[in-house]
């Protein structure tokens, strides 16, 4: 399973990126106006940044939403660096911007996932990634994790190649219940993934060790 980190913030990018983990970065608007990232040229300078500290698949959402308009930008956008995935939204128009893309050999992320015929569709369209957002699910009481095992049994029906990105990722369970329903990616918060280091027993049980071998050597 592939691991993006789901932010625009260059320090928790290196520091994913340090770990030795990290396969990948999403961004979107919100997570772009967050870290004050405003402006063309600026958005543009962010993109470089981001993909001189990782090796591959960083998305980069368009604002367009009309078919010409995401084109242009998503071409603009991939111009920027091979790295670059093209980040289109679940509407009519970003499935035939997708096809185009597909047809062009720019790589896709569809975005904005909330069923699994928006999934399906995406899939048809040739997008290299779906995003289903499940924390956003959960967060309205319908079941996110569930989504994931629909789109997973769909593709695998029919051999789509389209990879399940699970996006919206909120915790630690999140990403290891990702992991057992066979999603591709996880693209998660640099908190959710270190929170995976954790556990009360390694903690104490390397105190023992370490205070074992103090004794031992009689320090
Ligand atoms: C996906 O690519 C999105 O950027 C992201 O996962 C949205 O997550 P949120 O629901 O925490 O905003």
């Amino acid at each position: 399973m592939k691991f993006f980190i789901d932010t625009a913030n260059l320090d928790q990018i290196k520091e994913a990126q340090d770990l030795g983990i990290l396969d990948g970065v999403t961004t979107n608007p919100s997570l772009m106006a967050k870290e004050g990232i405003t402006g063309e040229a600026n958005v543009t300078a962010h993109y470089k940044a981001i993909c001189d500290i990782v090796d591959d698949n960083v998305s980069a959402e368009v604002i367009a939403t009309t078919y010409d308009e995401i084109i242009a930008e998503g071409k603009a956008l991939a111009a920027l660096n091979p790295k670059i995935v093209v980040k289109v939204p679940m509407i009519k128009d970003g499935i035939k911007a997708i096809k185009y893309f597909t047809d062009n050999g720019i790589k896709t992320n569809c975005t904005l996932i909330f069923s699994a015929g928006q999934a399906l569709l995406a899939a048809k369209a040739g997008a290299t990634y779906v995003s289903p957002f499940l924390g956003r699910l959960d967060d309205i009481s319908t079941d996110g994790l569930a989504l994931i095992e629909d789109i997973r049994l769909i593709f695998d029906n029919y051999g789509y190649p389209t990879q399940i990105l699970a996006a919206s990722i909120r915790g630690p369970l999140h990403i290891v219940a990702c992991a057992k329903l066979g999603a591709d990616v996880i693209t998660a918060p640099l908190s959710a993934i270190t929170a995976l280091l954790k556990h009360p027993l390694t903690d104490s049980g390397l105190a023992t060790f370490l205070a074992d071998h103090a004794k031992a050597s009689g320090k």
